[in-house]
């Protein structure tokens, strides 16, 4: 019995203890077998053995478990130790990191506007409905809404649909002439592969004394801006249709991908519309009390211009935080 007590207490793994214990407890382990012996005993011998038996049963199963335990400490103390990870080492490998593109595009837009003399204005991302759409010329009820349905809070609050609410704020609280831009994120109830429901916007403004404005003065800008965005392109001005412009214009550039030819991207027009423009409507100056001044404005969808420069299919993909779409702009 002795050996066997020598045995457990020098056990050296969790594993070799295991098979001592079936060594000795199991069906035909030695205390199995001592029992056994107890058959052919005499009988006045047999209380003895037993309870001799027991006694050892009962010591070794608590040395076992005592055994058990100093043995997983030790086990887990010394896998610790050989898995140990010290998060502070400087690691060689260092990666560069890269500007996102709606992010690089942006600042591209808002140099040139910068080099023209227009500051750059902000304003907030939950907007309410006086400046996201009244003072803008479009009245409740409107249909024009429609084209911008958004997310609302309670007390005519919501996320603004455009970044054209920076315009109302900037007259309310400057006085002409106002040459600026409004960079930003805006919101729409959309999603597919060229909508997503948070995008980025670049608002334009420039007022100043009445007949002092004109469309030519417009098309000079946004033509010379397009150029120094997209190189060598064609633009082209057609009529449309805004409730803070009049007369108001969309402005296409030929097609970046076919040079015009036709192709599925510009559906075989070999034209693709990059922003809005026009003349401020007289509404507009109206609601923040303006009088006697002309103006335009314009506004583009940052995203549409990082998709054309940089020839990205699905606008979504600029959102899914995928580090391999950022990996291709280091
Ligand atoms: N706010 C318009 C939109 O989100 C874009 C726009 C068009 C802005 C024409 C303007 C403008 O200032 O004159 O669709």
């Amino acid at each position: 019995m002795e050996e066997w007590y020598k045995a457990i207490e020098e056990a050296s793994s969790v594993e070799s203890l295991e098979s001592i214990r079936v060594s000795v407890f199991g069906k035909k382990g030695i205390l199995a077998a001592e029992f056994a012996k107890m058959k052919t005993a005499a009988n006045e011998e047999k209380a003895k053995i037993a309870k001799d038996l027991n006694i050892h049963k009962g010591k070794m199963t608590s040395l076992l478990a005592e055994r058990k335990m100093t043995l997983q400490t030790l086990e887990l103390r010394a896998r610790m130790e050989a898995e140990k990870i010290d998060v502070s080492l400087f690691s060689s490998r260092s990666e560069k990191g890269a500007v996102h593109p709606v992010m690089d595009t942006m600042d591209k837009i808002v140099d040139y506007f910068a080099s023209m003399n227009f500051s750059v204005q902000t304003g907030p991302m939950i907007e309410d409905d006086f400046h996201n759409f009244e003072a803008l010329n479009l009245p409740k009820y409107h249909p024009a809404r429609d084209m911008q349905d958004t997310f609302y809070f309670k007390d005519e609050m919501l996320l603004r649909t455009h970044t054209s609410p920076v315009q109302i704020r900037t007259m309310l609280h400057t006085k002409p002439p106002i040459r600026m831009i409004a960079p930003g994120s805006v919101f729409r109830r959309d999603y597919d592969i060229t909508h997503t429901p948070m995008f980025h916007q670049v608002e334009g403004l420039l007022v100043d004394k009445e007949g002092e404005v004109s469309f030519a003065n417009l098309k000079y800008i946004l033509e010379d801006f397009l150029k120094y965005m997209f190189g060598d392109i064609e633009v082209r001005f057609r009529p449309s249709f805004f409730p803070f412009t009049e007369p108001s214009a969309e402005v296409d550039i030929s097609c970046v991908f076919c040079k015009g030819e036709g192709c599925r991207v510009c559906s075989k027009t070999g034209w693709l519309e990059v922003l809005g423009c026009g003349i401020v409507d007289p509404n507009v100056f109206k609601a923040v009390g303006y009088k006697d001044v002309s103006g335009y404005a314009f506004g583009l969808g940052v995203e549409r211009f990082a998709m054309l420069i940089h020839q990205i299919g699905d606008l979504r993909s600029l959102f899914e935080g995928d580090v391999r779409l950022l990996e291709q702009f280091r």
